[in-house]
């Protein structure tokens, strides 16, 4: 390798490691993502450009058109997409990360035929060949499984003894894979009934587990997309792909926990569990039913101007309405008045890591303004009125009160310490865990029902006429 390509090698990797870092917080988020990008674009022109290939024009010239038409469809969809859809697009574009790493898995695999017989060392390429196989295999349809049921035109499927039949495909997978390294490494028959098998591991692994714990399941596909990047790494000695690699696949395993912890879920209760379908529905009591209060938007126009202290509660509804805008125009004529006004962000309010950071920084509402729960918690008691618009779960009282919730031990907004409380949502529906709240049967709760963006824009117009 030159000198050259070495260097842009070495920036590509550090590039990544300071956009990481900077994914971290929301004011630097969007740089270090295009650090980062920087950084990949390099490594894939310094590798075009710079690196010895024994390849025909005609390849070369398919290359080039292959990265041009992709990175062109990809640019095209990542702009158009609605902030709602983006976790299906992760897992889509998780899922072709998956494809890449089974098929460069294939062509060495092809070009490796029978060599771990011949020479001892080669048993180690063979090996990584074969892992690239099944993880990326196994991400690739297990990704599109989880784009299926994200976009709702797949149900959970759970066939009798699933979790059995799982875990004996995938023992029989390494068994057939350490067969193939040690016995037979000259047949392509057996690496192809390895990629079907593994391909079909993806489909069971994914098909039972419940479609709201879809953003869970890809960040944990992420990390193995990342592990079988880093193993490719590996097998061509280059530095950039098995550094990239790790750090997806660490980062997405620490994000996997993070939300696992945020919703008070073990990882196994997660892939193994049934959490926001029936048995979550059947095992809710809670301190629900009684009745409600309903309000309007002009009431809780005044109840708003005259607080000191105003505490918003965003959530998936938020994001749904699309009222990003509208809310932060309320924040600003309230401001205006003099009424100190504050975002109290939950970890996992929305669907995905972030959701609500990104959709308020969409409509410039300025960081300061938003508070993470541990801060914001014992600012609730000094708090005038709360409004949550689109949440539910994340400021669910079961979550302390209830030991026969789901969603029991969960961390939560106590927004119920509020002074006064209003709710905005179209319905007394549940939310993601398919949980009534008690929240909303609250003394001190208004309910203001309507769609977000509409009753935002009704909000919004009583302020400015008083
Ligand atoms: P949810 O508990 O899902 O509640 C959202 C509420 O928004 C619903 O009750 C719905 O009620 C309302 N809504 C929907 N469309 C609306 C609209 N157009 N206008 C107004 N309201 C609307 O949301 P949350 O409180 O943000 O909690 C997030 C949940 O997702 C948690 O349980 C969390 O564990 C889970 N989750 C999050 C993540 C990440 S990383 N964020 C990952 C996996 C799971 P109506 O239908 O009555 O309007």
């Amino acid at each position: 390798m030159s000198i050259a390509l070495s260097i842009i090698y070495l920036i590509g990797t550090l590039t990544f490691v300071i956009g990481l870092k900077m994914l971290g917080h929301p004011e630097t988020a969007k740089r270090g993502n295009l650090i980062a990008a920087f950084g990949m674009g390099i490594a894939i022109l310094g590798t075009l450009f710079l690196h010895d290939f024994e390849v025909s024009n005609f390849i070369y010239t398919l290359v080039i058109a292959a990265i041009l038409i992709g990175g062109i469809i990809g640019w095209v969809i990542a702009v158009k997409v609605e902030m709602t859809k983006m976790p299906e697009l992760v897992s889509l574009f998780n899922g072709f990360g998956g494809g890449s790493a089974l098929l460069i898995g294939l062509v060495e695999f092809s070009k490796n035929i029978g060599v771990a017989e011949a020479d001892k060392a080669s048993i180690s390429i063979v090996t990584t060949i074969l892992a690239a196989i099944i993880i990326g295999s196994i991400t690739f349809t297990g990704s599109l499984i989880a784009w299926a049921k994200l976009n709702g035109s797949m149900n959970d499927i759970r066939l009798p003894k699933y979790n059995l039949i799982n875990n004996i495909v995938v023992i029989g997978l390494v068994a057939f894979g350490a067969y193939i390294v040690t016995v037979n490494t000259d047949s392509l028959l057996l690496i192809y009934l390895l990629l079907v098998a593994s391909l079909i591991y993806g489909v069971l692994f994914v098909i039972p587990i419940g479609g709201a714990d879809m953003p869970v399941v890809i960040s944990l596909l992420n990390s193995l997309t990342g592990i079988a990047a880093a193993i490719t790494g590996i097998l061509y000695d280059n530095m950039v792909m098995l550094v990239g690699g790790i750090l997806v696949g660490s980062a997405g395993l620490i994000l996997t926990f993070a939300m696992c912890k945020a919703m008070n879920r073990s990882l196994g209760n997660v892939i193994f569990g049934a959490f926001g379908g029936d048995a979550a529905v059947a095992g809710a009591t809670g301190k629900t039913g009684g009745t409600i209060k309903k309000t309007s938007a002009s009431d809780a126009a005044v109840m708003m101007n005259y607080s000191s202290n105003v505490v918003i509660v965003p959530g998936y509804g938020l994001a749904v309405a699309q009222a990003q805008h509208v809310i932060h125009e309320l924040e600003e004529l309230l401001t205006k008045r003099g009424v100190n006004v504050r975002y109290a962000i939950h970890p996992v309010a929305g669907r995905m890591p972030g959701h609500m950071n990104v959709l308020l920084a969409e409509s410039n509402v300025a960081y300061d303004k938003l508070v993470e729960m541990d801060d914001i918690n014992p600012q609730f008691p000094n708090t005038d009125v709360v409004l949550v618009v689109g949440a539910n779960d994340v400021v669910n009282p079961a979550a302390h009160n209830d030991p026969s919730s789901p969603i029991y031990g969960m961390p939560i907004l106590d927004v119920e310490n509020a002074k006064h409380i209003i709710v905005n949502k179209r319905s007394m529906n549940a939310g993601y865990a398919g949980i009534e709240n008690e929240l909303f049967f609250n003394q001190k709760t208004s309910m203001l029902f309507g769609d977000a963006k509409s009753a935002l824009t009704e909000l919004v117009n009583e302020i400015k006429n008083m």
